[in-house]
């Protein structure tokens, strides 16, 4: 019987081959590199968006891989069928601009019914309903009675709102009535969410490029993009029911048996989920971390933080008291390290990172449960079906209840929450916890938030002008109590209608500069956003009066504000530095952007060596030197797009209603809402003066650039 290890290296050597000559490429992170949009590597083919795009070529045009990916969007099925999983590992076969059909639909029936030696009469092929050019290839293949057209949901892949899409070809392995889940018995089609059927490969036929309007228009080079699951094949291929039964996941399973102190024979539904979550969360959480994520209430990290709480809570419902994630992460890395070699050396490090986020969650795990089962109660007895959002925010600050996963307790419950009442309460608590200047507590925010109400949000014209030549006093707030007018020397806050001062967030701290008229001489301190995009100025009076309603001419520091643009600029050219000469794992934990330096936290374990620092040093300053564009304007991208081309935003995730997404032409794309140089040459020099280390898994570089860096050199 073929090993996991066996069939990825036969899919790769297959089409290595002299015949179909693809270059294998190695699995990029989990973190995308190529499209800092996308919150995780979802499929084989996300590395290869610029090639697909024509915007670089590959050498042959043609790719194979084995890609590590994760998934989360149906993660309250993991545990509950016997397909569904979060991390897996991707096998692809891919073209740009190269062969099409007819070679992509022959090559997946050979590799599947003769490397792999699958049962011809137990595969069957799906395809679009419009695709005939599709069926005939299949039909000197197989009967026409194998070949099923299926609809656009299925059998019609985008890659984004926009942009190159077509229609694909599945290929589903029949495991047999018995295997129906469904309860459909003998009428079971391959369109079921059943586990009779098997999805084993997809076959994307990419030649068309869809325009705004929705209209498709011909690829001039049509691609091909193929993923098949590793763990799927591999349950066809060694002849089991479930992913959790093949060789990947046994061991993680027995451990699971040992961790538990049951056996996961003859269990089914709610009773054999654990056996099947933990081990699958397992993997989840050691790639997350091993790829530089660690848990914390935001992005990539609060998808980490769920995944090892909710194997956690499913671990104590089945009666484990004490941390035990982090002992299976260890035997994922033994069973993994051959084919991940870098896992070995981060092994203590994730072991370390999973324990603390066990002990820190066991921690409120029973008062929280008690705490959720008096409000299942409660509500339930007032006969309603909506939990007040509130209370899950609560579960959620307290208690530290993914609200994800009180969503997934209140289903077991037939409840729901009131989704918007939840959002309310968590940007309310987000922005208190900003605030650091004017006191902090909730009525701060909650003063703020009335004002907010009253004027709505203050359009940032920074992007554009570090002016604005006559701008209206809204608003000047002292003590927490509206003025009519402050005089010199008086110390408030001001709100504009319009503003170019930056206001502190993402990094870069808050502009400061001028409010002027005849009338009144006014020093903008800081600037800040207490709730969401009401910006407010701190200010004193340096001679005259400032009078609400009166008209300011208002204009930013323009050199600090060029010495925190050439910071922040350089932060971003730190952080591909980074992932560049470390290794793609590494990404951002913290940063703060001043005029004098800046300061960048990221994830790595081990410690860089000289050589390694002076690399970093001299690729950000190679990228200066080239003087390459910032992508003008920044690009703004609506949220709903951005999360039907896999979500960078979802619950719980920071950005507004836009993400803006700042480029550098080849030196670094990241989301980002702050201001930067327009082209990197104004950075000028960049120096790093210390590297350290933070805490397990995190470093610290505090580095200079421009005139600081001048000045420190000196
Ligand atoms: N992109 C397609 C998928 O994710 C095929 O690789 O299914």
């Amino acid at each position: 019987m073929l090993t996991s290890q066996e069939i990825r290296e036969k899919f790769l050597t297959y089409f290595e081959g002299k015949d179909r000559c693809h270059k294998r490429v190695p699995s990029d992170s989990l973190v995308p590199s190529s499209d800092p949009t996308l919150l995780f590597t979802s499929a084989g083919m996300v590395p290869f968006k610029p090639y697909f795009l024509g915007q670089k070529t590959m050498p042959g045009n043609r790719a194979t891989s084995s890609q590590k990916c994760l998934r989360t969007t149906d993660i309250e099925n993991v545990g509950y069928t016997a397909r569904h999983l979060t991390f897996f590992e991707m096998l692809g076969n891919f073209s740009f601009g190269d062969y099409f059909k007819k070679e992509a639909i022959h090559w997946a029936w050979d590799f599947l019914t003769k490397v792999m030696a699958l049962d011809k009469n137990r595969l069957i092929a799906t395809i679009f309903k419009e695709d005939d050019e599709s069926l005939e290839i299949w039909k000197k293949i197989i009967p026409e009675s194998k070949v099923l057209r299926m609809g656009t949901s299925t059998n019609f892949w985008n890659m984004g709102l926009t942009g190159p899409c077509g229609p694909c070809s599945e290929l589903l392995f029949d495991k047999g009535e018995s295997a129906c889940t469904c309860g459909s018995g003998l009428q079971c089609h391959p369109d079921n969410d059943c586990d009779r059927w098997m999805e084993v490969w997809n076959l994307v036929f990419t030649q068309f490029d869809r325009q705004l309007d929705d209209e498709l228009i011909p690829l001039p080079r049509k691609n091909i993009d193929t993923g098949m699951g590793l763990e799927r094949l591999t349950a066809v291929v060694q002849g089991v029911s479930s992913n959790f039964e093949i060789d990947l996941f046994n061991p993680l399973v027995s451990m699971t048996e040992n961790i538990l102190g049951k056996s996961h024979q003859n269990l089914q539904g709610k009773d054999l989920a654990p056996f099947r979550l933990i081990p699958d969360h397992a993997r989840a959480s050691t790639f997350l971390i091993a790829d530089g994520i660690l848990p914390s209430n935001e992005g990539r990290g609060y998808v980490l933080r769920r995944v090892i709480r909710r194997a956690v809570r499913h671990g104590r419902l089945a009666g484990r008291q004490d941390p035990f994630l982090y002992q299976l992460s260890g035997h994922v890395i033994e069973h993994m390290r051959g084919i991940y070699p870098d896992l070995r050396q981060k092994r203590e490090n994730i072991a370390s990172i999973i324990k603390q986020e066990e002990e820190r969650f066991l921690e409120t795990l029973e008062s929280g449960s008690a705490r959720l089962e008096e409000v299942v109660q409660s509500v339930k007895a007032s006969q309603k079906t909506q939990v007040p959002g509130v209370e899950v925010f609560r579960l959620y600050d307290t208690y530290g209840f993914p609200p994800d996963m009180t969503k997934e307790i209140l289903k077991d419950n037939d409840l729901s929450f009131d989704e918007d009442e939840f959002e309310t309460a968590r940007i309310t608590a987000q922005d208190t916890a900003r605030r650091g200047w004017r006191g902090s507590g909730e009525e701060d925010t909650a003063f703020y938030a009335k004002l907010a109400h009253k004027i709505g949000a203050v359009k940032f014209k920074g992007y554009v002008a570090d002016q604005v030549p006559k701008a209206s006093v809204l608003m000047i707030v002292q003590e927490d109590e509206e003025k009519e007018d402050i005089s010199k020397e008086e110390e408030a806050e001001v709100v504009l209608n319009e503003t170019p001062f930056y206001p502190e967030g993402g990094g870069p701290v808050g502009d400061t500069g001028w409010l002027k008229n005849e009338e009144c001489q006014v020093q903008v301190l800081d600037t800040l956003k207490p709730v969401g995009d009401f910006i407010v100025h701190r200010v004193r009076v340096i001679s005259g009066s400032l009078k609400k309603n009166a008209k300011v001419a208002a204009e930013v520091d323009f050199d600090r504000r060029m010495a925190i643009k050439r910071h922040h600029t350089a932060t971003h050219l730190l952080h591909a530095a980074l992932r560049k000469i470390l290794g793609t794992h590494v990404t951002q934990a913290g940063s703060l952007v001043t005029p004098d330096k800046l300061r960048f936290d990221y994830t790595h374990f081990g410690t860089p060596v000289t050589e390694e620092i002076r690399l970093i040093e001299k690729n950000m300053n190679d990228n200066v030197l080239k003087n390459i564009k910032q992508n003008s304007p920044a690009k703004e991208m609506a949220l709903d797009k951005a999360q039907k081309i896999g979500a960078i935003a979802f619950f719980g995730d920071k950005y507004g209603d836009k993400i803006r997404v700042v480029k550098f032409e080849d030196a670094t794309t990241e989301v980002c809402g702050g201001l930067h140089v327009a082209h990197t040459g104004e950075v000028g020099l960049i120096k790093i003066m210390s590297e350290s280390s933070i805490s397990a898994g995190v470093r610290r570089i505090e580095a200079v650039a421009g005139l600081s860096a001048w000045d420190y050199t000196r």
